[in-house]
């Protein structure tokens, strides 16, 4: 019996924590949207990840993003926040108040735990979260970006 209690218990904790980002973002106004996955992703030399650029077509707007997961096994996203080679970010998709995922929302991330907010970049746009989210480098080339 104490094993559907706690199931139970979890479930409702469960309904209550999305019910309260459902408040919380329809609050904010978010959608919730998110990102798709990056297509055409390889591993390279040294456990850093390629993204074929020309196969992720959203990176090429401002605003852009496209999901995939980090070298140190972390939800990750490639972001496009400002033109030319060096407009590419990688952040960790991991929020830095207590480690749930965060998701896109309209251009920024909300993280559905505390409703933490971040910029398209990882800067922190509102708490309980004060730190940013962790970024990866990235080199650019022509086609390519390089993460890790
Ligand atoms: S874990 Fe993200 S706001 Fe608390």
């Amino acid at each position: 019996m104490k094993d559907s209690k706690d199931f139970a218990e979890k479930e409702i904790s469960r309904r209550a924590l999305l019910c309260g980002f459902g408040a919380i973002a329809a609050a904010a106004g978010f959608s919730l949207d998110s990102a798709s996955a990056a297509v055409g992703v390889t591993k390279v030399a040294g456990g850093k990840f390629s993204v074929d650029l020309t196969a992720n077509k959203v990176l090429a707007k401002v605003g852009g993003a496209v999901l995939f997961t980090a070298k140190d096994g972390s939800p990750a996203a490639l972001v496009r926040t400002a033109a030319g080679s060096k407009g590419l970010t990688a952040i960790s998709l991991v929020c830095t108040h207590m480690g749930v995922t965060v998701a896109e929302s309209q251009g920024k991330w909300i993280c559905p735990a505390h409703g933490s907010l971040y910029a398209l970049n990882g800067a922190v746009l509102g708490g309980p979260a004060s730190t940013p989210l962790k970024k990866y480098p990235v080199t650019v080339t022509a086609s390519k970006a390089i993460i890790g």
